[in-house]
């Protein structure tokens, strides 16, 4: 019998694959923007971990609690030096007992996702959710020699079209070609069902 772990992550990455099968043949972030989310996210915390930094200069990292609107965060990055290479990875996890990955595992070399998207949906999406949330991130090769500052919020459109109810985290890390951490963080949100239907089966 599968264990009820391996079920889920099986029927997640199930999910996550069918997502870009099902949007005529391409992924489309805008369009998948777009269809509404049988859930809602709710962000609960938002760390910037293994600081210092070597080679960057974080100047904030704040989560900004607005009454009855979304949560802002607010992240101000330096990075004197330059970078050709930029190795991003976003890494989702899912609260079972403790945190396990789950669902987004992706890592992508910045200057060639910038460069092209090669069809694939990660690749897609990756871009997409940086575009939204990390616009100043998005520019041609190379990064670096500048200050990198973005105040955003998290929302159901940048995410998944569907996933458990639960508690994740969101680990987001970048580093250079010589496996420096240039940046690392971790964001912890809950996603509740919208509606009564509770049962796992159902989303
Ligand atoms: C998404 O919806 C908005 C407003 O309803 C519309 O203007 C836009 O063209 C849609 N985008 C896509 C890619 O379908
Ligand atoms: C975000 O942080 C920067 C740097 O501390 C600050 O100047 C700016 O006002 C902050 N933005 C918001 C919306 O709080
Ligand atoms: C990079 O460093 C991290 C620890 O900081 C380590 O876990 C990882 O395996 C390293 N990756 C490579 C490709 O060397």
């Amino acid at each position: 019998m599968l264990h009820l772990q391996s079920f889920v992550v099986l029927l997640g990455v199930l999910l996550w694959a069918c997502v870009g099968v099902y949007a005529k043949n391409v992924f489309n972030y805008e369009e998948q923007k777009n269809i509404s989310r049988p859930y809602t996210i709710q962000v609960q915390r938002f760390l910037c971990i293994d600081t210092p930094y070597k080679e960057t200069i974080l100047h904030e990292c704040r989560m900004i609690f607005r009454r009855n609107q979304r949560p802002l965060l607010n992240v101000s990055l330096e990075a004197p030096k330059k970078y050709n290479y930029l190795m991003i990875q976003f890494q989702m996890h899912y609260k079972f007992k403790k945190y396990q990955p789950f669902l987004i595992d992706i890592k992508a070399e910045g200057c060639d996702l910038m460069r092209d998207r090669k069809n694939d949906p990660t690749r897609h999406w990756l871009y997409g959710v940086m575009k939204d949330l990390m616009s100043s991130l998005v520019h041609r090769c190379p990064f670096g020699k500048r200050t990198y500052s973005g105040v955003f919020s998290v929302k159901e459109e940048n995410a998944p079209r569907s996933i458990p109810a639960g508690e994740y985290r969101m680990d987001i890390i970048f580093t250079s070609q010589t496996n420096v951490t240039l940046f690392s963080m971790q964001l912890f949100f809950e996603a509740r069902r919208r509606g009564i239907l509770k049962s796992m089966l159902e989303w």
